[in-house]
């Protein structure tokens, strides 16, 4: 491997090692006559958590999906801790899918189940079977997101920050080395959007864990990012430290963050 690249930044050599966990490589995916994806380039750093931003409908959903094969690029290559992600059949991709976990918009947790089965059916559905072990991880990763008073209520009388922190618990149960948060504040107050940045921030710390976060909110990206990224037509229009985008003179970044710095005031 090359040695750590020199546009490192000292926010992410603080609390991220320089090793390469995620890069993706000239990525380029279409739907139908729709380029979504343009040449997308990004390397995410072990323990580092990187912010993507960017408008509506530009592919930042579709480009963490491919870090778990979920979607497949047309052009590009995609690597996760060395392994060849797009050269991976379906069936190969357990390991990959142990190391990063993902939490979908929504959370999309099973309304039938109770937070505790939610939270435990990642461990069943990868083959953990000792009612024990189960029991006590799950009551490790709801205590995380302080939830584990809460074990056998449904989601449907949860409210919305606590549905995104149980989907947050079945992200981690696993204990993977990288989450995908796609858009965890979305809807939640500024009380509720920053119980979900300190247990970011918390997973990080503790555990070491190596984050993407897509989302919208400008105030939790200055509180919990070690880089941002912007997607914008298709590229990664900008790449840098907070301050560094905070900084920037590119009008594309400028509109972009002040339209979403005064939405929740
Ligand atoms: N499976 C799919 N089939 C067709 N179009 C899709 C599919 N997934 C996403 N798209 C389109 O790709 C574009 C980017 O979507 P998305 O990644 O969800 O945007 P966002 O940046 O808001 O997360 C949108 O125009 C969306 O309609
Ligand atoms: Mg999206």
């Amino acid at each position: 491997m090359a040695a750590a690249p020199s546009s490192m930044h000292p926010a992410v050599a603080q609390s991220a090692s320089a090793e390469t966990f995620i890069e993706l490589r000239g990525i380029h995916k279409h739907f139908g006559n729709q380029e979504v994806l343009c040449g997308i380039d990004l390397k995410l750093y072990h323990g580092e958590t990187l912010c993507v931003i960017g408008p509506s409908g530009e592919g930042k959903t579709v480009m963490i999906k491919h870090i778990i094969g979920l979607i497949q690029p047309d052009e590009g290559d995609i690597f996760v801790a060395g392994m060849h992600v797009n050269r991976l059949h379906e069936r190969e991709m357990a390991p990959i899918r142990q190391k990063v976990s993902m939490l979908f918009q929504g959370a999309a947790l099973f309304d039938r189940m109770t937070v505790e089965e939610n939270v435990a059916f990642p461990l069943l559905e990868s083959g953990v079977c000792d009612r024990n072990e189960i029991k006590q991880r799950v009551l490790e990763a709801l205590t995380a997101v302080d939830l584990d008073d809460h074990l056998d209520k449904y989601p449907t009388s949860l409210s919305g920050g606590m549905r995104k922190r149980a989907g947050i618990a079945r992200a981690i149960v696993a204990r993977s080395e990288c989450i995908l948060y796609d858009e965890p504040n979305s809807g939640l107050d500024p009380i509720g959007s920053d119980i979900i940045d300190q247990m970011i921030l918390r997973m990080q710390r503790r555990y070491g864990v190596t984050s993407i976060i897509v989302t919208h909110d400008m105030r939790s990206v200055f509180k919990i990012a070690n880089r941002v990224a912007m997607l914008y037509r298709g590229k990664i229009h900008f790449l840098g430290t907070p301050a560094e985008l905070e900084a920037s003179p590119d009008p594309i970044v400028q509109d972009f963050i002040n339209g979403h710095s005064n939405i929740t005031g």
